[in-house]
């Protein structure tokens, strides 16, 4: 008989309700999920937890905030299971199993000023992160956002960024679409460049990126040439994850296991590891 007990079986997962989505973009959906006791774990910015909707699959999600009774998910639909979480309705249920990595080093950061740069559906693990920042407002320096998509349809989380977060202190939002279009007169052009040109001090601050891979190597070469080291630039890799606890072997980088030891890591870490990310 299997061990369906989810307090000795990690794999199985807890059941939750999906109480409210927001579409945030085209493609993107924020899932608001909790239990009839709260939330189902705690969460810190930058962990991940496993999704489930049967009998489609089960897929890994950063948690992209975990508020006091709900935890929220943005996902973006890109096949067969994302697909099929879009199509869910408020009251159903989904599986969720977690909370799975190491998270963003909130302690590590305190006292430090922060540059977050994200693209696309790359700025919901900085979310997490982000708000936390916020929520210990004393805790942490000057926040500089910078955050770009390809249109002004494709930008996620746009009350954050164009309502709440510019009116957080000592709090700078910089926002970017791909291509010009009508109706936005704000900047134009790639996350990288936009970052030269803001040309931000790499004096006791720590940037935290994630994105799509071309946009998060050229930010790379961006923050080399201004002068910040390996060990202050931090990233996130989303890696094809399967149980999540270290056993499939799905998403090791060299010696490293992204669900245990990542997703979270300095750029200085990721530089001894094989180039496979
Ligand atoms: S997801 Fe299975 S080992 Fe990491």
């Amino acid at each position: 008989m299997p061990d369906l007990d989810r307090h000795t079986n990690p794999l199985v997962p807890t059941m939750v309700k999906v109480v409210k989505i927001i579409e945030e973009t085209p493609d993107v959906k924020t899932f608001y999920v909790t239990t009839d006791e709260g939330i189902p774990f705690k969460v810190m910015p930058g962990q991940l937890a496993m999704v489930s909707q049967l009998p489609v699959g089960e897929g890994m999600f950063s948690v992209s905030w975990q508020a006091e009774d709900h935890l929220q998910f943005a996902i973006k639909r890109v096949g067969l299971l994302t697909e099929a979480l879009h199509e869910i309705e408020p009251g159903q249920t989904l599986g969720i199993r977690g909370p799975y990595g190491n998270g963003f080093p909130v302690d590590e950061c305190k006292g430090k000023d922060m540059l977050f740069i994200g693209g696309g559906i790359g700025l919901a693990p900085l979310r997490s992160f982000i708000k936390y920042c916020f929520a210990h407002r004393e805790d942490y320096g000057k926040i500089t956002i910078l955050y770009g998509a390809r249109s002004y349809a494709d930008l996620c989380f746009k009350k954050e960024l164009f309502e709440e977060w510019p009116q957080v202190p000592n709090c700078e939002v910089f926002v970017t679409i791909d291509n010009p279009e009508e109706g936005w007169d704000g900047h134009v052009g790639f996350v990288p460049a936009y970052l030269e040109e803001i040309n931000p001090s790499p004096q006791g601050t720590i940037a935290v990126t994630c994105g799509p891979p071309i946009m998060i190597k050229f930010v790379l070469q961006a923050l080399e040439k201004m002068g910040f080291t390996d060990d202050q630039v931090i990233t996130t890799l989303e890696m094809r994850m399967k149980c999540g606890i270290g056993k499939c072997g799905r998403c090791n980088i060299g010696s490293e296991f992204i669900c245990l030891d990542g997703p979270v890591f300095t750029l200085a870490q990721l530089k001894k590891l094989p180039p496979e990310w």
